[in-house]
């Protein structure tokens, strides 16, 4: 893989933590993609991309779907977290969406969830993902919505707090030129790269803690702890209060919300 600056704010995360994160956004978010991905009707066959792949599943599950005729390439700047034995039709490559080198217009679907939020320059690696397509293939972007996220039912104090975390989070990513909305942009910018049969989904789920969301968003936190108060937003204090938060099945929250966005080319 050529050495390239990554803006990956989970870079550095320690194994078995982040390893048990991204296997919680699986449980958390599979079912919505599975369900955006089966709409543009991957069938046995296909040749599909899963970008930025984390801890696999979906690109476990297309393989499954595609068959031995089919074949499905990973692609992240980490493959730590796919150096199990995987199925013979399935490819994992180390690399950088921006770079990667393949042939042009040999995919039937591309897929990426929670990756463009974290490129710069996202629209080189979206660009990069179009020109992967095959003409009419399927492309399938999932990206957070930040400025969705409002906490609702806690103490007042807590509630406090947990704005203050979502003002840190949102100022985490502009520190670091990324677009904490980009979610809510994603419709108009694939209307503007022309692509076909646009259809959007924007989930902003009320999530109560001790579950799903909330207990992606707490395990983000305890990793992200310091960054989030580097950004003078947030304190110790209020990262704790999140947790606990984040943690107690009393209280109900807005996390973020996830744009979902199918289109042809
Ligand atoms: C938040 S995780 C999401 C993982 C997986 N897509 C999911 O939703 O379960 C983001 C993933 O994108 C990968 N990633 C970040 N920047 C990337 C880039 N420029 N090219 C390829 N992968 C990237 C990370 O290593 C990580 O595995």
């Amino acid at each position: 893989m050529r050495v390239t600056e990554s803006s990956y704010v989970f870079a550095n995360s320690q194994h078995l933590r982040e390893l048990e994160r991204l296997q919680k956004i699986e449980e958390v978010f599979d079912p919505a993609s599975r369900r955006r991905i089966l709409a543009t009707g991957l069938t046995a066959g296909w040749r599909c991309l899963e970008v930025g792949a984390g801890a696999g599943s979906i690109m476990r599950w297309i393989a499954d779907i595609v068959g031995e005729n089919g074949s499905v390439v990973a692609v992240d700047i980490n493959t730590e977290f796919l150096t199990d034995l995987q199925p013979s039709n399935v490819e994992v490559i180390k690399e950088d969406i921006r770079y990667l080198q393949l042939e042009k217009h040999s995919f039937d679907l591309i897929h990426a969830r929670f990756v463009l939020i974290h490129i710069s320059d996202f629209r080189v690696a979206l660009s990069q993902m179009l020109s992967l397509l095959k003409p009419g293939g399927w492309i399938v972007l999932e990206e957070p919505d930040f400025s969705a996220a409002r906490a609702i039912v806690g103490n007042p104090e807590a509630l406090k707090s947990v704005h203050r975390v979502n003002q840190a989070i949102v100022q985490m990513f502009a520190n670091k030129g990324l677009d904490y909305a980009l979610g809510v942009k994603l419709p108009a910018i694939c209307q503007r790269l022309k692509l076909q049969n646009l259809s959007v989904e924007h989930d902003t789920p009320l999530s109560n803690g001790g579950f799903g969301m909330a207990t992606v968003m707490k395990m983000s936190a305890i990793q992200l702890a310091e960054k989030y108060i580097a950004t003078g937003q947030a304190t110790d204090d209020d990262i704790e209060q999140y947790c606990q938060f984040a943690d107690d099945p009393t209280t109900w929250a807005i996390y973020h919300g996830t744009v979902g966005v199918v289109a042809a080319s």
